[in-house]
């Protein structure tokens, strides 16, 4: 999308808003198929927590993606918008009895189950409508993903997942529970992983899992390796959208498929990530004694990433830019009464003015979704640009 595009859009809308662009989220959606495709027995099953705008969901449900869920609420917005009960992987570390029921009655794909405790609840309750629970176990491989703490799953002292040393008698609770069908391994190191390593010693490890239940005469169907493919936040304008083939031929390369019959990824972020853009206003440009502060009318409240993990989102001047203007050294902030309110220090833009339009960008993923109503802030639309027009707007 271009720049007087973003410009003119944002003249007919209140800001801030959210703006996707849905020909970047129809390439990235190919590409990505195209990708997957270098090994017949890879699914992809969108994280939906990343983005659920129905636009976005309408898209990956044509593409024919399952969809990665971790609350009834999700469950449900899959369902209205299209996938099949089948479609869907419910995990998360604490399920309700009401959403586990909810999944039980639909006859959801497969539960990526936690904990012990967890597949005990899971296995009463399928037990009391008499049906069975197709489960996998999520793992915790122990694999530093070497990414933000907050967002880092795979290691030992994590709430994710169930250890390597109790998999043994969680495997064998599954088999021996008539209402559970073991179906797979659930592993998810982390998110925003931009090196291949953390994936190899993943592989290398289910491998060893795999190669140990099969000797042991336990065959599975399924191995699911989660999300965490990183995007590029630094210099977007190397790449339109998300590069993950060297993840998938690296995974390719090293997971032995042999006996399983379908390997299952996860991204969220991959895939949404880059086509979302947070379109804000400035409201002022304050000259401090030795900084100078551009006050957005977007903060924390609309995407709190950069306050949260301290994330930086590539930063425009929109109007600037247009105007030409030469670029000046600024600290980018928000409205709200925080000091972590701070998109990030130091951003170099075009000469920042009062009313100037600036883009966020790569905001497509947990930006939307994360927001909140702190200081009881105006709830903000979404836009949805397509081959030069906006396409369904929506009100959240
Ligand atoms: N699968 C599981 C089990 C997950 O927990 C997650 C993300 C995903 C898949 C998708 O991961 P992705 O491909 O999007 O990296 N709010 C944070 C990210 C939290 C990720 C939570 N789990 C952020 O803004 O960076």
């Amino acid at each position: 999308m271009t720049q007087s595009e973003i410009q003119q859009i944002s003249s007919s809308h209140r800001t801030p808003f959210y703006l996707y662009d849905m020909d970047v989220l129809d390439k990235t959606i190919s590409e990505l198929k195209k990708t997957v495709s270098v090994n017949p027995k890879f699914r992809i099953h969108y994280a939906m927590k990343a983005c659920y705008e129905s636009p976005v969901l309408h898209k990956i449900q044509r593409a024919g993606f399952g969809i990665d869920a971790v609350s009834g609420g999700e469950i449900l917005k899959a369902i209205d918008h299209g996938f099949k009960p089948s479609q869907i992987i419910f995990a998360g570390v604490g399920k309700t009895d009401e959403e586990i029921n909810l999944a039980l009655d639909l006859q959801i794909g497969c539960f990526n189950v936690e904990s012990l405790p967890e597949l005990e609840v899971i296995s009463q309750l399928a037990s009391q409508k008499d049906v069975k629970a197709h489960i996998a176990l999520r793992v915790n491989p122990e694999i530093d993903a070497h990414t933000h703490h907050y967002i880092t799953t795979g290691l030992a002292e994590n709430k994710f997942g169930i250890n390597l040393c109790q998999l043994d008698e969680a495997i064998a609770k599954s088999l021996s529970s008539p209402n559970i069908d073991l179906v797979g391994l659930h592993f998810h190191i982390g998110s925003q992983i931009t090196i291949v390593e953390p994936f190899v010693l993943l592989c290398q490890k289910i491998n060893a899992i795999v190669a140990q239940l099969f000797e042991r005469g336990i065959n599975l169907e399924s191995i699911d390796l989660g999300g965490g493919f990183g995007i590029e936040y630094d210099d977007t304008s190397k790449n339109e959208i998300a590069q993950l083939s060297h993840f998938f031929s690296t995974i390719n390369r090293y997971l032995d498929t042999s006996h399983i019959q379908e390997v299952i990824f996860e991204p969220g972020r991959a895939i949404v990530g880059v086509c979302g853009h947070l379109i804000s206003r400035i409201l002022f440009v304050k000259e401090g004694v030795q900084r100078t502060f551009v006050i957005l009318d977007a903060g924390m409240t609309e995407l709190i990433r950069p306050a949260l993990y301290g994330a930086r989102h590539p930063i425009r001047n929109i109007t600037g830019d247009l105007r030409k203007d030469a670029p000046r050294q600024v600290d980018i902030v928000g409205p709200v009464c925080e000091s972590s309110d701070c998109f990030g220090c130091d951003y170099v833009i075009a000469n920042p003015k009062r009313g100037d339009i600036v883009s966020i960008d790569s905001a497509g993923a947990y930006g939307h979704v994360m927001a909140s109503h702190y200081n009881a802030r105006q709830l903000f639309p979404s836009v949805f640009y397509s081959q030069g027009k906006e396409i369904l707007p929506s009100c959240h």
